[in-house]
């Protein structure tokens, strides 16, 4: 079965063809991270019309890489919650009139369930259920207990930022591009993970938050470079050396894996039954947290530990189709495309 993905959440516009949930035929991805880079993070009216523009170059390029016609693709998948609202409305408008135009199925598919079922696609060995997946992404920070395909259970969420927002905040701070993300993780590698002190979050449970992160950060700049607290946060970084830069990135990755670490420990320890631990989204590029993961799985601390590839953690059409299929295999229904709504998946009553 061959699945057509849609993706325009946030920042990327992408389009994907993917056999029977796992093989990749094509898998196109247009960023906009140079247009936000200069602005330091994302313009939402600016984003929804970006993806206008290239919205259907990008499915012209994903059919003609992966030599599909549209005779040959079985179904369509468009991401319709949760992200910009601008910017899904041109995916979830786009798949809806193709699926008219061609009179294709259309699944409509909640963006954490495709970043979960990114750990899918080209693998040869999957995870093995009931697992527990982390979600670490720009917009959310959840733990979800799945006990089969298709079934979902949130066992612990932010109370406010996520991690990969945290990740961008704390970039800026240091004046490293957007995203934050990567930026760390590059200048962590030059510094000092126990040069800065930085607190854990006192959270009950499986829940995170962030935000008192991206705050200890802050304040730890203005205390090393004698500012006040009223000093505003976006000058920082004019004051701060490469060497300082470096030490804050390395203490701040470290601190967020670690309370990454002992979250899924805990969720370990109280789901005692599941067979393995799969990383989603965005975050789940960094290497350290790879690094760590595997670490504590090789241990035996935590069960068989699954990463996407790389280039198939952050936003992408592939993951769409592949949640899409398990979607079709577990029964779920194709919503009406004269009908479809976002946000909340139900149709628009008449
Ligand atoms: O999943 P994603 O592409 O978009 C959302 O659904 O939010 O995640 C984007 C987030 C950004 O916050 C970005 O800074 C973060 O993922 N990210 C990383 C890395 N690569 C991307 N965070 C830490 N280390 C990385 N290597
Ligand atoms: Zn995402």
């Amino acid at each position: 079965m061959k699945i057509l993905g849609i993706e325009t959440s946030c920042d990327e516009t992408a389009a994907a063809v993917v056999e029977d949930g796992r093989k990749i035929l094509s898998n196109v991805v247009v960023s906009q991270i140079d247009i936000f880079a200069e602005y330091g993070g994302v313009i939402p009216e600016v984003a929804a019309r970006s993806h206008l523009e290239v919205m259907m170059p990008v499915v012209e390029k994903a059919l003609l890489e992966a030599r599909a016609s549209w005779d040959e693709i079985d179904a369509i998948a468009v991401t319709h919650a949760p992200g910009l609202l601008g910017s899904l409305l041109i995916g979830t408008l786009t798949a809806r009139t193709l699926a008219i135009l061609h009179d294709k199925p259309l699944y409509a598919v909640h963006h954490l369930k495709s970043h979960v079922y990114a750990n899918w696609l080209e693998l040869k060995h999957f995870p093995a259920f009931p697992l527990l997946a982390l979600v670490v992404s720009g917009g959310h920070t959840q733990i979800l207990y799945m006990p089969e395909h298709d079934k979902f259970e949130i066992v612990g969420t932010t109370n406010d930022d996520a991690v990969g927002e945290c990740f961008d905040k704390v970039a800026k701070i240091l004046g490293l591009p957007y995203p934050g993300g990567p930026a760390i993780a590059e200048a962590a590698e030059s510094g000092d993970v126990e040069k800065y002190k930085l607190p854990h979050p006192k959270v009950a449970d499986l829940d995170f938050s962030f935000s008192g992160l991206k705050t200890a950060v802050l304040r730890a700049v203005q205390k090393e470079l004698g500012l006040p607290i009223s000093h505003p946060s976006y000058d920082l970084k004019n004051f701060l050396s490469a060497k300082q830069v470096a030490d804050f990135a390395a203490s701040f990755q470290k601190t967020a894996i670690e309370i990454l670490t002992k979250k899924i420990k805990a969720g370990v320890s109280e789901f005692p039954e599941v067979r393995s631990v799969v990383v989603a989204g965005g975050v789940s590029a960094n290497d350290e947290l790879r690094k760590i993961f595997s670490g504590l799985a090789e241990a035996g601390k935590i069960p068989a530990v699954f990463f996407p590839e790389a280039k198939l953690s952050g936003d992408n059409g592939a993951m769409v189709a592949a949640a899409a299929y398990y979607e079709i295999l577990a029964g779920v229904q194709p919503m009406d495309p004269y009908k479809l709504n976002i946000y909340p998946r139900v149709s628009v009553e008449e």
